[in-house]
């Protein structure tokens, strides 16, 4: 791997993305997760400090690059709660079915080579009723913002070290088939430096009692959804909470 995706970029992306309003996003997703946990994308680690360690039996994290697992090795030596760290991806999670309580994905769904593929897999690792939380940057709603996020994303993929800013996340969620769902998402004005991740959706859905059934799932928001979109993103009454701050 070349010195930019494993050394500098790790650095990068801690102090790019250490902006306080995403820090806020990353405490309420983090803050919902119980039992048995598992996070894809564990980067860093700047998801850590806000788990709950009385409501979180164990957190197994898995990343794929072992320069953002050098960075995150300073955070994982003082956490607080049991944690177990895997090398990998999450098209092919090293897990047996039906192992966690709660799947976590945090700023990730941006990047993976397969979201579809990952999106399938957390729901094979989920219990009955577990619960999937997501917190991502998608395309805009608006025409001329998504323009632009189509136009940057190949200087994106490049400098972001696969990073798409032109992802329907949303959408693909919806289509994995969770069920439930949940609320909330806005658009989230430009601020700084990261202006072309806005918008961002966040969410929980719940895996099916019925496994990997084709369960209508949402996931609310202006993301990706576009205002004209968003109407088809519908709360359920299975519900389980969460949402941006
Ligand atoms: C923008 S970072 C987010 C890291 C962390 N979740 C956070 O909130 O800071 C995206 C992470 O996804 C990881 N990643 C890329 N492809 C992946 C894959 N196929 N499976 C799991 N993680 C992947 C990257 O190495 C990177 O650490």
């Amino acid at each position: 791997m070349g010195l930019y995706s494993e050394k500098l970029f790790p650095w990068l992306l801690d102090r790019a993305l250490s902006h306080p309003r995403i820090e806020a996003r990353r405490a309420a997703l983090v803050g919902q997760a119980v039992g048995e946990v598992l996070e894809i994308g564990f980067g860093s680690g700047a998801t850590l400090p806000f788990y709950d360690p009385a409501k979180v039996h164990r957190l197994t994290v898995i990343e794929p690059s072992e320069g953002m697992n050098r960075r995150a090795a300073a955070r994982l030596a003082k956490a607080v709660l049991p944690v177990r760290a895997v090398t990998g991806a999450g098209e092919r999670l090293p897990f047996g079915d039906a192992e966690f309580d709660t799947v976590v994905v945090c700023l990730t769904l941006c990047s993976v080579r397969d979201p579809a593929a990952v999106l399938r897999e957390v729901r094979r690792v989920l219990k009955p009723g577990g619960c999937f939380l997501f917190l991502e940057h998608v395309l805009s709603g608006e025409p001329k913002r998504a323009l632009w996020q189509r136009r940057l994303t190949p200087i994106q993929k490049l400098v972001g070290v696969g990073c798409h800013l032109d992802r329907d996340t949303a959408a693909l969620v919806r289509a994995a088939g969770f069920e439930g769902v949940v609320s909330a998402a806005e658009e989230e004005r430009a601020f700084g430096a990261l202006a072309p991740l806005a918008p961002l959706v966040a969410g929980s859905v719940r895996q099916g009692f019925s496994g990997g059934g084709a369960g209508a799932a949402s996931a609310s928001g202006t993301g990706s959804g576009s205002a004209a979109s968003a109407s088809s993103y519908s709360s359920s009454s299975s519900a389980v909470g969460g949402g941006l701050p």
